[in-house]
C-alpha cells in the first residue's frame, strides 16, 4: 500500500463524515481529530464490540469506569512520573525537533526498504522459479543489509534500556542521520521528556495540587482492585475491563489517527496466581488474535511481534501489528506484568491489595496479564483494510468501505426506486420499522445507482429497495454491499434476515 492511498483514506474519512481536524475552523489543532456522524458510530461500534467479547461473553471479567483524573501518588507508584519519558533531540538549523529513537527506526526502514528493492528485483528476474525465503537468507547485499539492521536495532535498545542519552546520540552520529528538513547533521544533545500533561486542581493560587490527565487507563483498574475484588464476587482468574480516554503529550503525532495526544484505550487486566502468568500470557495473546480475525478483515493483516527489550515490570510481551498503509505498526499490546502495579501501590498507599485464595489457602499479590488496544488506532485498522476502489463491468468505479457488516455505521439503507407513485411512503414505513432495532437511513434523492454509491461509500452493508412491484405484492430487493447482489425477500422478512446476518454469535461465535 502507498503514501497516496493513504492519503485518499484520510481525505475519504473526512469526506464522508469519519473523522475531521479538531477546532478545523481555526486551522486545526496538531494531532487532536473529531469523530464525526459516521465515524461517532463505527467507533462506538468497535467499543461495543470488544466490551461484549471481553465482558459479555466472559463471566469471570466485570467493567469499571474510572476517572480521568487521578491522585498524584499514582503515577509516582507506576513510574509515570519518573520514566514516561520520550528521549528528544533538536536540529539547530531547522529548530525542529524529533524523536531520537524515531530518527534511528526511519534509518532502517530505508534500509530495509532496500532489502525490499532487492527482492522486488529478484522476483522479476527469476519469475516463477523466485525462492523468497532462500533469497533472504543468501544474497549477499541482502545479508549486508540485514546485518546492518541487527547491529543498529542491538544499539539502540540497549541504549533505551540503560536510558543512555549519550549512546543514542552517538549512534544517530554514526549513522550520518540528517534532518529531513534542513538536511543538516547539526544536532543538540538528547534529552528526556516527560508524556504526561499535566493540570491544576483547586481555583485557589498557591494552593492549587498539580493533577496528571492519565497517559494510560489501566491504572484505573488497579486502584479499584479492592473495590471491584469486594463488590463483584470475583474469584482468581478474573479480569477488569475499562474503556476510556487516555492522553500523552506525542512529540511526533503523525499518520493521522495512528498517534494522537487525546485517544481511547480498551484495557483489561487479568489477574492470576503467580507463577500461572505465561499459560495466561498465552490464552490471552491466542483469544485477542481469534478477536481481530473474527472481523474477517484477512489473516494476512496481522502478526505479533515479541518485545526483545522488555519493561522492567513485565516478564513477558508481545505486540498484534496490523499492516496499515505505512506499514506493520502496533495494534495492541499484550503484556504480563508480574505483580509490579499491585506491589507499587501497596507500597505507595499503605492499603493492602492481596488476594486469599481458598484453593491453595494462600494470601498473595496476584499477577497480571495485560490486554491493551488503541481504539482510534482499530478505527484506522478498519478503515484501511475495508477501504476499495472497485472497477466495474461498465467501467465505472466505485469507492466502498467493505467494513465488518457488526462494525458498519448504517446497518440498512432503505430507498424508494422513484419519487413517486406512493413508493416513499411503503419505503419509510420499512424504515420506521427497521430503526427500532437496526441504525437505518432513509434516502429518496437523486437516481438509484447514486443512492447505492453513497451507501457503499460509508460502507452501509444491506439496501432495501422498494419498487413498484414491492406495492402488488410485498416484496423489497435487498442490495448486499460486497458482491451487490440482489435478492427479492417479502418486507416482513428483513428484520430477521438482517438479524441473522448481525447476531454476535456469527462473529464471535
Ligand atoms: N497500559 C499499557 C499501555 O498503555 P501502550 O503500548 O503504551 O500500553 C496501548 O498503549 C495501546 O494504546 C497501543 O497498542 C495503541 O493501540 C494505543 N496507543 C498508545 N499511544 C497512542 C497514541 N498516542 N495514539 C493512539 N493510540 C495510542
Amino acid at each position: 500500500m502507498s503514501d497516496d492511498l493513504f492519503k485518499k483514506i484520510t481525505s475519504h474519512a473526512k469526506e464522508y463524515g469519519f473523522v475531521f481536524p479538531s477546532s478545523e475552523i481555526y486551522d486545526g489543532l496538531s494531532a487532536v481529530y473529531d469523530y464525526g456522524p459516521n465515524g461517532v458510530l463505527l467507533k462506538n461500534n468497535i467499543r461495543d464490540y470488544w466490551w461484549k467479547a471481553m465482558v459479555q461473553l466472559h463471566e469471570n471479567i466485570v467493567g469499571i469506569d474510572a476517572a480521568i483524573f487521578m491522585h498524584p501518588r499514582v503515577w509516582k507508584a507506576s513510574g509515570h512520573t519518573d520514566a514516561f519519558n520520550d528521549p528528544l533531540i533538536d536540529n539547530r538549523d531547522s529548530k525542529k525537533r524529533y524523536r531520537a529513537d524515531q530518527l534511528v527506526e526511519d534509518h532502517v526502514a530505508k534500509i530495509q526498504a532496500k532489502i525490499d528493492k532487492e527482492v522486488k528485483k529478484a522476483r522479476k528476474r527469476f519469475g516463477d522459479d523466485f525462492d523468497e525465503e532462500k533469497f533472504l537468507n543468501e544474497h549477499p547485499r541482502v545479508q549486508k543489509y540485514k546485518a546492518q539492521i541487527t547491529d543498529i536495532e542491538m544499539r539502540l535498545n540497549q541504549a533505551l534500556a540503560a536510558q543512555d542519552l549519550a549512546a543514542l546520540k552517538q549512534l544517530i552520529e554514526d549513522l550520518q542521520i540528517a534532518d529531513p528538513v534542513s538536511g543538516t547533521r547539526n544536532w543538540t544533545d538528547v534529552k528526556q521528556f516527560n508524556l504526561m500533561f499535566e493540570t491544576q486542581l483547586g481555583a485557589v493560587a498557591g494552593n492549587a495540587q498539580s493533577l496528571y490527565l492519565r497517559p494510560e487507563t489501566a491504572q484505573g483498574i488497579f486502584v479499584n482492585f479492592n473495590n471491584v475484588l469486594k463488590t463483584s464476587r470475583m474469584k482468581i482468574p478474573f479480569g477488569i475491563a475499562q474503556t476510556g480516554k487516555a492522553f500523552r503529550n506525542e512529540i511526533i503525532a503523525r499518520q493521522f489517527i495512528f498517534r494522537m495526544r487525546e485517544f481511547e484505550q480498551m484495557e483489561m487486566q487479568f489477574f492470576v496466581r503467580p507463577g500461572t502468568e505465561m499459560q495466561w500470557y498465552e490464552t490471552w495473546k491466542e483469544k485477542r488474535m481469534q478477536w481481530h480475525k473474527s472481523l474477517r478483515l484477512g489473516d494476512a493483516y496481522y502478526r505479533f511481534k515479541d518485545h526483545e527489550q522488555l519493561a522492567h515490570y513485565a516478564n513477558a510481551a508481545t505486540d498484534i501489528e496490523f499492516k496499515f498503509p505505512f506499514g506493520f505498526k502496533e495494534l495492541e499490546g499484550i503484556h504480563s506484568r508480574t505483580d509490579f502495579d499491585l506491589s507499587r501501590h501497596e507500597e505507595f498507599s499503605g492499603k493492602k491489595l492481596r488476594y486469599f485464595d481458598p484453593e491453595t489457602r494462600e494470601t498473595y499479590v496476584p499477577y497480571v496479564i495485560e490486554t491493551s488496544i488503541g481504539l482510534d488506532r482499530m478505527f484506522l485498522a478498519v478503515l484501511s483494510a475495508s477501504y476499495k476502489e472497485e472497477t466495474l463491468d461498465d467501467g465505472s468505479v466505485r469507492t466502498v468501505l467493505k467494513i465488518p457488516a457488526i462494525l458498519a455505521p448504517v446497518k440498512v439503507a432503505v430507498l424508494p426506486l422513484l419519487r413517486k407513485d406512493g413508493l416513499p411512503e411503503a419505503a419509510r414505513r420499512i424504515y420506521e420499522n427497521l430503526r427500532w432495532d437496526f441504525m437505518a437511513q432513509y434516502d429518496d434523492k437523486d437516481a438509484i445507482g447514486r443512492r447505492y454509491r453513497r451507501q457503499d461509500a460509508i460502507g452501509t452493508p444491506y439496501a432495501v429497495t422498494v419498487d413498484h412491484q414491492s406495492l402488488d405484492d410485498g416484496t423489497v430487493t435487498l442490495r448486499e454491499r460486497d458482491s451487490m447482489k440482489q435478492e427479492r425477500i417479502p418486507a416482513e422478512e428483513i428484520g430477521r434476515v438482517l438479524r441473522e446476518k448481525l447476531k454476535l454469535s456469527s462473529w464471535l461465535g
